[in-house]
């Protein structure tokens, strides 16, 4: 694995297994760097770290070791794979609200890398609704997870919190270098997704906006680009700017996919929109034309929680795993 990986810690009682993990990956061909929050700090000296990776530890955004460049953004450019680990409630709050006040919380707004974030915490933390919130928020901005496993936790519980063993989080680092080697299905393919709300002239003066959080657009549009896919996402558009833009990506491509997962209002003078002659996914809206697939629900799918995908009943709840579901469906279809 011959790889960049940037392991953030952050100041939780596992900061230990941490330092056993960049061992792991390192016996497993992998470059390891280290950043520390400074509450990690409080739990293992720096230097372990730093003979373990055979490279510089980092933990002050301000100490800037070398002129000709930023560190945190260096960094941020160098990895492959950001580990967070362990995540303590404090980062992946941070993290969830765009908060940069250390090194770490700096550094993982700084990336394009792929982040997994490996939570430990004690099992009423973990399940409060405030820790919960936020890693769905994360789920939904596209970051991965690594779960904690259930166990005897240091503070005396017995629950799930205990960050995963360093041996099992090297071998899904390593089983997901392999994955990403192979071609991805969605290679060479553009995606048009539409998030959130597309508004519509009520009248001269006034447009009309549906309710939309855009998290399933949004999973969609982060699962394609996962997949390979060049993703296009278009969130809160007027249906007109849209229409023209899809004529548009349709020219370029014939083969162009349309999800088209934001809200649109239901009133009367609503033009329909075109999919005719375009393969697209559609969420129960009226359309001209025939779509690929058509997923319905009892609400809208933003605010649903279960979907109908080929007579299917999946889950919204977790919408990452709904997108990999989903598109694992338009990728069945496509193949036959
Ligand atoms: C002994 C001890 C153990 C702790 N273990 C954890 C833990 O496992 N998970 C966690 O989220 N916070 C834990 N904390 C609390 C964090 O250290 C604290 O919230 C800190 O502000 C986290 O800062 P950081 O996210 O910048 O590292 C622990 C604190 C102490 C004193």
């Amino acid at each position: 694995m011959n790889k960049n990986i940037l392991l953030c810690v952050s100041g939780g009682i596992a900061v230990y297994k941490a330092v056993a993990l960049v061992s792991k990956l390192s016996q497993a061909g992998a470059n390891v760097k280290v950043i520390m929050t400074a509450s990690a700090r409080q739990f293992v000296n720096p230097l372990s770290f730093q003979v373990m990776s055979k490279n510089d530890v980092y933990f002050d955004t301000f100490d800037e070791k070398d002129s000709n460049v930023i560190a945190h953004i260096d960094l941020a450019d160098w990895a492959d794979l950001i580990l967070v680990a362990p995540a303590t409630a404090n980062i992946i709050g941070k993290l969830a609200n765009g908060i940069a006040d250390d090194m770490v919380s700096t550094t993982l707004l700084a990336t394009t890398a792929p982040v997994w974030i490996a939570p430990a915490m004690n099992v009423h933390m973990y399940d409060h609704p405030a820790v919960k919130r936020n890693l769905d928020r994360l789920a939904a901005d596209g970051y991965q997870f690594i779960e904690p496993s259930e166990g005897f936790l240091a503070c005396g519980y017995v629950g799930k919190g205990r960050l995963e063993e360093p041996e099992k989080i090297t071998t899904i680092v390593q089983d997901f270098f392999s994955a990403t080697a192979t071609p991805k299905p969605l290679t060479n393919k553009t995606v048009v997704v539409t998030a959130g709300a597309l508004y519509v002239p009520f009248d001269e003066k006034h447009m009309i906006k549906p309710p939309a959080n855009g998290v399933i657009g949004q999973a969609l549009a982060n699962e394609a680009r996962t997949l390979g896919a060049h993703v296009i996402q278009i969130e809160d558009s007027s249906l007109n700017d849209l229409m023209q833009q899809l004529e548009n990506y349709k020219n370029q491509d014939p083969e162009v996919l349309f999800i088209h997962a934001a809200n649109v209002p239901t009133i009367e003078k609503t033009p329909l929109i075109s999919v005719e002659g375009i393969k697209a996914v559609t969420f129960g809206q009226e359309v001209l034309g025939e779509p690929l697939l058509s997923i319905q629900s009892e609400r809208w799918i933003d605010f649903s929680e279960e979907a109908q995908i080929n007579g299917q009943i999946i889950a919204t709840t977790n919408p990452q795993h709904f997108a990999r579901t989903l598109w694992a469906q338009i990728l069945k279809g496509e193949e036959q």
